[in-house]
């Protein structure tokens, strides 16, 4: 099994695991509206164990565990979306990502509560189970939607001004708690943009290859220390990327 085999299979088999839990797993709190449950912390032992039986020499950086940082690097999200995990709201999914030498080459996200795979290898497409996608060819940012991640990592006015920003430049907003499947959303062309002030690698790794993939475009996230402290996010289609840029005040090369 090679890696991009490992990676869609883990991400599928630790979907299903989290989903024997979906809504009961034991809550704590990791700061204000930051939830973890039980089961982030079992689905990423699963996950780690797995890939370091099978690739050994690889770094792992997880949500819930950390790690460091290596040439062949896995980025872990156990369960992304765990807000919604948590109150039994059927929005949240795996995160599986790997970087080699800084490049993102390979992701699969798997949205247990549709039974859906998304992965990616690069330069051989983006894939949702069989099917292929592609971004939304949506030019017109009055014809867009932005989902616009939120987390308490950035002040509260400089998330409500983005929000301001795209509404007043005529796009619909959306947030729906899942970095990772707001990601996948823009690369299976049902929003035109996902932005966020501060993301972490562990949310987005899988879905900047997947956007890239579907013939999007992301900013440079692994600009400067992205892996270690996370950056800000833009991913869109080619057409919109400077003007969405320019609104939301995400440079496009960090
Ligand atoms: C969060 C979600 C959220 C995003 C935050 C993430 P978690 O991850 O992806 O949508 O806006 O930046 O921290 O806590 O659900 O794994």
């Amino acid at each position: 099994m090679d890696r991009y085999d490992l990676c869609r299979a883990l991400a599928r088999d630790a979907g299903k695991l989290a989903h024997r839990a979906f809504g009961t797993s034991v809550v704590s709190m990791k700061g204000r509206h930051d939830v973890v449950t039980e089961m982030d912390r079992e689905v990423e032992r699963f996950i780690r164990s797995a890939i370091a039986a099978r690739f050994p020499g690889d770094a792992i950086i997880g949500e819930e565990d950390g790690g460091s940082n290596g040439e062949r690097l896995w980025l872990i999200d156990p369960i992304d979306g765990t807000a919604n995990y948590a109150r039994g709201l059927p929005r949240y999914c795996v995160s599986i990502g790997f970087v080699e030498r800084g490049v993102p080459t390979l992701g699969a996200i798997y949205d247990p509560s549709n039974d859906w795979l998304y992965s990616a290898a690069k330069g051989q497409g983006a894939w949702l189970d069989g099917q292929r996608m592609a971004v939304s060819p949506i030019a017109d940012i009055g014809a867009a939607t932005v989902e616009c991640g939120w987390s308490m990592r950035r002040p509260s006015q400089a998330y409500v001004d983005l929000l301001a920003r795209c509404m007043n430049a005529g796009a619909a907003i959306r947030r729906s708690g899942s970095g990772a499947l707001g990601l996948a959303d823009v690369a299976a062309g049902r929003a035109e943009a996902y932005a966020e002030l501060h993301i972490n690698a562990w949310d987005c790794a899988a879905g900047l290859v997947l956007v890239t993939e579907a013939g999007g475009f992301v900013n440079d996230f692994f600009a400067g220390e992205g892996v270690r402290d996370g950056n800000p996010l833009i991913a869109t289609n080619a057409v919109l990327a400077g003007k969405l840029a320019e609104i939301v005040g995400i440079p496009t090369i960090s």
